[in-house]
């Protein structure tokens, strides 16, 4: 197998001023790349904001005799931080999105304005950078993006309706990205990571935070980040030295035909064979559907049609 390296890649890591994305940014710095370290340096509530979190960084990473620079925006103007990438090494070739904050609150106290700002950071935020980012990556037909969303995106979590919306939407995202970037050679993936940083430090035990180094999360980020090949649209669990894939699971199912009475009350009496993952398939796009349902029904098959290619050739641009 050949070695992974980065070099003459340009590397854009958001909330790279700390915890996970500060141990990635001098990780790819080793191996080659030209790093953006973008943090606004703000506090884990997302207020406040300083350049010192991301220059301290690029100064290790200069320090270690590798290529940097720092940017200090919002990732909402994810066009300013392809700008700096741009500026400074000419393009960029990978975007991780890894910027994030918490503000942790159960529904019933939910503020609008604490929903929306951790949807923006998060998903907002890496729409944003990806959209900038991506007429390089379509030009230069090489493009890598790794979000990152977390278990509670993936299961949800209490206190984090607004955290768990989020990462889940970075999941969609990237699938889609995948499909959108296909006949591009842009590949998008996601994992959902545990690891020690202050997003952690005062929830987890510390014999557990031990374990959860970030340098056990980063070979996977790297990984993902050279993907070759069909490694796109996939989404992975990493943690402690953990390493493994999610994906969906659909149920057998069942068909109602169209002359059956469609009422709850079918439902109701069907619903244990609905359940039944005993003869379940794992689909991996929306044309997937059962057989039989789009053999069955033509409208059906007519609005599977509507909605065009969705396979890994991509839709034309
Ligand atoms: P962290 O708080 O150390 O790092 C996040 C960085 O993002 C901070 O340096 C912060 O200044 C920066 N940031 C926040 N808002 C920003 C904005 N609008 N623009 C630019 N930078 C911004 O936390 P950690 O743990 O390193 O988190 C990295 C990513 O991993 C986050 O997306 C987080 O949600 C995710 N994650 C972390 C887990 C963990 O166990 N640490 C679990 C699951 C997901």
């Amino acid at each position: 197998m050949s070695k992974i390296d980065f070099k003459d890649k340009v590397v854009i890591i958001t909330g790279a001023g700390g915890g996970l994305g500060r141990y990635y940014s001098l990780e790819f710095a080793k191996l080659g790349a030209k790093v953006v370290v973008n943090d606004l340096g703000g506090a884990l509530d997302g207020q406040g904001g300083s350049s010192k979190a991301a220059d301290v960084v690029v100064d290790e990473i200069k320090k270690n005799g590798g290529v940097a620079a720092a940017d200090y925006n919002n990732v909402l103007d994810g066009d300013k931080i392809v700008e700096t990438a741009v500026r400074n090494f000419g393009t960029v070739h990978v975007v991780i999105n890894n910027a994030g904050i918490l503000r942790d609150s159960s529904i019933k106290k939910m503020t609008e304005k604490d929903f929306k700002l951790v949807l923006d950071v998060h998903l907002n935020g890496a729409y944003a950078v990806t959209k900038a980012a991506w007429p390089y990556f379509q030009k230069q037909k090489y493009g890598r993006i790794v979000n990152t969303s977390s278990p509670a995106g993936l299961y949800g979590n209490f206190g984090q309706t607004n955290y768990s919306a989020a990462k889940s939407g970075l999941i969609g995202f990237a699938e889609t990205l995948a499909k959108e970037g296909a006949k591009y050679n842009i590949k998008a993936n996601t994992i959902a990571p545990l690891a020690r940083s202050r997003m952690t430090e005062s929830i987890l035990p510390p014999p557990i935070l031990e374990k959860l180094g970030a340098e056990k999360v980063a070979p996977l980020v790297l990984y993902l980040a050279s993907a070759q090949d069909e490694l796109t649209g996939k989404t992975f669990e990493v943690a402690a030295g953990f390493y493994a894939q999610i994906r969906w699971e659909r149920s057998g199912g069942i068909i109602v035909k169209p002359d059956e009475t469609f009422t709850a009350e079918l439902v109701a009496k069907k619903f244990n064979e609905i359940l039944d993952f005993d003869d379940s398939n794992k689909p991996e796009l929306l044309k997937n559907q059962h057989p039989e349902m789009l053999n069955d029904y033509t409208s059906l098959t007519a609005a599977a049609r509507e909605l065009g290619p969705n396979d890994l050739s991509g839709a034309p641009t």
